[in-house]
């Protein structure tokens, strides 16, 4: 009964997620389109990775376009088992096009590593392609703009599992605003695909006693795979 409860409140949570980032995006009436005939109304995309690469080197479906230098798109091999969803490019992924290359960047590597991998066997990628200037936090239009784009990614490379680095990419992906601290540590579900959320690195940076909360979840990870 307890159990029902908490999941009946995580699917009241991400439907008020949902309609928050609605309305914080000026939507005023939302009708509801569900089973097959909604689920098919979505908007196909394209479908090989370098098609989705080539439409979104050119997107300018939010504001971010403006002050970007260059989209970040994602990186890795586009047959992964395992996919790292994190939150936005910062300024050294702006200037390089590539994600995670920075401070943060060098800590994922390292705790891709440790796991016995290299970052050319997994995938890595961002729910925003476009640096919000001086590493704001993404605004949920933003967000709404762009979610679909890692989602086309998730679709075209079906990872065994993925994780979600730090609070925005896994609230995004799983519709909930539950906080990341009780999120981590337990598997989700996307679309089938099994969820690990996990700390971001640019918090385990600042926060280095947690590292061994990430690695737990790690472990965890290569269990799965
Ligand atoms: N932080 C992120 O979430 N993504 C990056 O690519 C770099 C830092």
């Amino acid at each position: 009964m307890k159990e029902a409860r908490e999941g009946l409140g995580d699917i009241v949570a991400a439907i008020k997620f949902y309609l928050d980032v609605e309305k914080e995006s000026g939507v005023e009436e939302c009708f509801c389109a569900c089973g097959p005939k909604g689920a098919s109304a979505e908007k196909a995309g394209p479908s090989d990775m370098e098609s989705l690469k080539h439409e979104l080197l050119q997107c300018k479906e939010c504001d971010l376009h403006r002050t970007r230098r260059n989209v970040v798109f994602g990186s890795g091999n586009p047959g992964a088992r395992l996919m790292f969803v994190g939150e936005a490019p910062g300024e050294d992924e702006d200037a390089q096009g590539a994600p995670f290359v920075g401070r943060a960047g060098q800590l994922l590597t390292k705790i891709i590593e440790a796991m016995g991998l290299k970052r050319e066997d997994v995938y890595i990628a961002n729910i925003l392609k476009c640096r919000p200037p001086n590493n704001r936090a993404p605004l949920p239009a933003e967000i709404l703009a762009c979610e679909g784009n890692v989602k086309r990614q998730i679709d075209l490379i079906k990872p065994k599992v993925i994780c979600t680095l730090g609070k925005s990419a896994s609230q995004t992906l799983l519709r909930t605003m539950t906080p990341i601290s009780a999120l981590r540590g337990k598997f989700h579900t996307y679309n089938g695909v099994k969820v690990m959320p996990t700390f971001h690195p640019a918090y385990l940076l600042r926060n280095p006693a947690d590292k061994k909360l990430v690695w737990e979840d790690m472990k965890k990870i290569k269990k799965e795979l």
